[in-house]
């Protein structure tokens, strides 16, 4: 990393503050002596302008749509690989080559069994709970099964925890569902990829063969690479906060889930397919766009604008493309896609949404791919959970190997009452 210097005067104090530069990107300035040298803090509430953290995962261009995932596009990696190549890469840095591939998929197939306890533990949610907090409970207690890989000074340990969280999600995402519906759990079936066994898992029932459709499998694990990570979004600084503290990895992933589920991250897939159908029909769409732009009205275009893309999501063109090719294969005739293709040219094209370089993110299309697939709303964002997981495991072992790495905790500007004498009950 070249040093530059930064210089700030604050009262009478000069200062020098160095200046940190990325492989691509904009600089930072390092501000970790600012407090010790003026007293002063740092003010940046939902971090606009601060890096929490040095990582060599990914890498997103919000102006110029580009991410890149260890430097590959994404629409490359979506296009030509693979969603357990894409995993290896998260995790190990480099693309595998074939033996590692093959040694990697063989080691996630064979920790997709669920300790048989943990189906116990599903028959304790109510039948109508929200697969998401579902998910929270059950990824959250997974952290009292697997005592053996939770030392996370151990690099092994935190590869096997890492292993096993990538590899149990589908069986706890396809559980979560069969749950919802009152039908038998399924057991993982080794000799399926790791896409074809989550979707027999959630589709296939005991009573006959559930053949996978390679169009829908191609199309999930499409899905599934788009989500891997991105970059230090809120669920993944939450892992990271989480696990700052030398918390238990399984537990630092459950309250990753809980972050993703807010409709402002992960549960917008949701919230975008439930507006594409309260629209349902394209002649309605200027309603809903004059809602979108009044400032005493709550609504917004779910599936719109982004806090890093100021340019099209690159996540979001390859889901459009996947979405015309599922629903052309599949010979699925869906309204809800006409009202998203029109809903997203009316907004490219209103005065408002050009001006706030409001472009369809990565839930604007997926919703509708899913739903032709046969997944109920709700468990679009179990489905972000599970690829992002990836992510997430990822971006925890490094923060873990990283020799600067300290306790995540931010400072505040306090604005509460200064300190005063209490006041006895009776005297109030
Ligand atoms: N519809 C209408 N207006 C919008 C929208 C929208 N979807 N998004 C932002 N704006 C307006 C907002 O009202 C504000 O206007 P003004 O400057 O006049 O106050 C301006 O654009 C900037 O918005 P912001 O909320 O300050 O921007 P942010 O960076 O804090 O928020 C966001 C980013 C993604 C939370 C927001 O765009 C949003 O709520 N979008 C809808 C939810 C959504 O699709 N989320 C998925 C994000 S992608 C998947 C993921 O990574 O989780």
């Amino acid at each position: 990393m070249a040093e530059a210097q930064a210089k700030m005067a604050l009262g009478d104090k000069n200062l020098e503050l160095p200046v940190l530069s990325g492989t691509v990107g904009p600089d930072v300035i390092d501000i970790r002596k600012l407090y010790g040298q003026t007293g002063a803090f740092t003010y940046d509430p939902g971090f606009t302008s601060t890096a929490s953290c040095e990582s060599g995962l990914t890498y997103i261009d919000g102006d110029q749509g580009i991410l890149l995932h260890r430097g590959y596009p994404i629409d490359q990696l979506a296009e030509q690989s693979s969603f357990m190549e894409v995993a290896y890469l998260l995790l190990n840095g480099e693309l595998p080559t074939k033996a590692e591939l093959e040694k990697f998929d063989s080691t996630i197939t064979r920790h997709t069994m669920l300790h048989e306890q943990l189906a116990t533990f599903y028959r304790g949610f109510r039948r109508d709970a929200h697969p998401m907090a579902i998910m929270c409970g059950v990824v959250g207690a997974l952290s009292a099964f697997y005592h053996d890989s939770t030392d996370i000074t151990d690099p092994h340990q935190r590869m096997v925890a890492s292993h096993r969280l990538i590899a149990k999600m589908p069986t706890i995402a396809a559980m979560a569902y069969k749950y919802s519906v009152g039908q038998p759990f399924l057991y993982p079936d080794n000799s399926l990829s790791y896409t074809g066994n989550f979707l027999r898992m959630t589709f296939g029932v005991p009573a006959e063969d559930y053949v996978v459709d390679p169009v829908v499998e191609d199309a999930m694990d499409k899905i599934f690479i788009l989500h891997a990570d991105h970059e230090q979004n809120a669920s993944t600084s939450t892992v990271r906060l989480a696990g700052s503290s030398g918390a238990n990895p399984f537990a630092c992933i459950a309250a990753g889930i809980a972050c993703l589920w807010g409709p402002a991250h992960g549960g917008a897939n949701e919230a975008a397919l439930n507006m594409l159908r309260e629209i349902g029909t394209p002649d309605r769409i200027p309603e809903y766009i004059a809602r979108a732009k009044n400032k005493d009205d709550p609504f917004r275009l779910m599936g719109f604008g982004h806090r890093v893309y100021k340019n099209y999501d690159p996540r979001a063109k390859v889901m459009q493309k996947t979405a015309n090719e599922v629903l052309d294969k599949l010979g699925v005739t869906d309204p809800i896609f006409d009202v998203a293709r029109e809903l997203e040219q009316i907004a490219l094209r209103d005065d408002y949404f050009v001006s706030k370089k409001l472009y369809p993110n990565v839930d604007f299309y997926s919703g509708v791919i899913l739903s032709a697939i046969g997944f109920p709303t709700t468990m679009f964002t179990v489905l972000f959970a599970l690829a992002r997981t990836t992510g997430w495991v990822a971006q925890w072992n490094e923060m873990i190997s990283d020799p600067d790495q300290k306790i995540g905790r931010p400072r505040q500007l306090y604005t509460g009452p200064a300190q005063r004498d209490y006041v006895p009950l009776g005297k109030r």
